[in-house]
């Protein structure tokens, strides 16, 4: 069956990162138990995390991309539980020793109040001394049409060619706008065009442990993941249960 341009325009933005891999599997072998990956997508991590023996719970709130992470899983042999369900009101009646919130997706979330509501479905959803770990963008350079573009990131699926193109990073109050063009590129020459663009909340790893104090989470030291050519670095945040 074909897949949807959607899922194919998350593997082309998304699912070319490794800088952060060896860091989750670390830290689901250190937690020893079940790890729930929040906003899992098409199962970059939540994949990878299975095949390395890791009881795996993957959630997200496009159930699109969730079918397709099932699919894969199956298709692989692994046993992946999905959860269609928005990050701000998570509610699960198992435990687990790590709640990996990889890419930012955390700042997805619109504002302190889903961040609350995240936190403290986050709290519930850990075992006794469980781990919640998020990733966070380190400062992001603004630029706009203005400057040289950084390369884009680019796919092929059923012959067709697909180019994500980021065109600006503009800074707003409380947020980061990340601006791009998507391509679709058929054999002969063909395409279309697209505007995308998401909005990355501005949180620090002081602030969100503050934020997440008051649901029973302590904080730890932050861990990182350094930059590379195509992505900034990011900080990972360590919240105990
Ligand atoms: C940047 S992608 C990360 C995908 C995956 N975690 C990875 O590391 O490859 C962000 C994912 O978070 C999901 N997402 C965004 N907001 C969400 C929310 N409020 N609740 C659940 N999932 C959300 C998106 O659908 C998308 O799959």
């Amino acid at each position: 069956m074909s897949l949807s341009a959607n899922v194919v325009w998350h593997d082309v933005e998304c699912g070319g990162y490794g800088a952060d891999l060896a860091l989750w599997h670390e830290l689901a072998r250190a937690g020893g138990g079940p790890v729930l990956e929040v906003g899992a997508g098409t199962g970059r991590l939540a994949l990878r995390l299975a095949h390395a023996g890791h009881e795996v719970t993957a959630l997200d709130r496009d159930g699109e991309l969730l079918a397709e992470l099932a699919s894969r899983a199956a298709a692989a042999g692994l046993a992946v539980e999905t959860v269609l369900a928005d990050a701000a009101a998570i509610e699960l009646p198992r435990r687990f020793a790590l709640v990996a919130v990889p890419m930012q997706t955390l700042q997805l979330l619109p504002g302190p109040a889903a961040r609350a509501g995240f936190f403290a479905g986050a709290a519930g959803a850990l075992a006794p001394g469980g781990l919640l770990a998020a990733a966070i963008a380190d400062a992001l350079e603004g630029f706009d049409e203005h400057a040289p573009l950084p390369l884009p990131d680019i796919g092929e699926v059923e012959g067709l060619q697909y180019l994500s193109q980021p065109v600006a990073v503009r800074t707003q109050p409380g947020a980061v706008r990340i601006e791009r063009i998507r391509q679709i590129v058929a054999p002969g020459g063909g395409r279309t065009s697209e505007d995308d663009a998401i909005e990355l909340q501005a949180v620090t790893a002081e602030g969100l442990a503050r934020e997440a104090e008051p649901h029973g989470l302590r904080a730890e030291a932050p861990l990182s993941v350094p930059a590379t050519d195509e992505h900034v670095g990011s900080t990972v945040v360590m919240l105990r249960g």
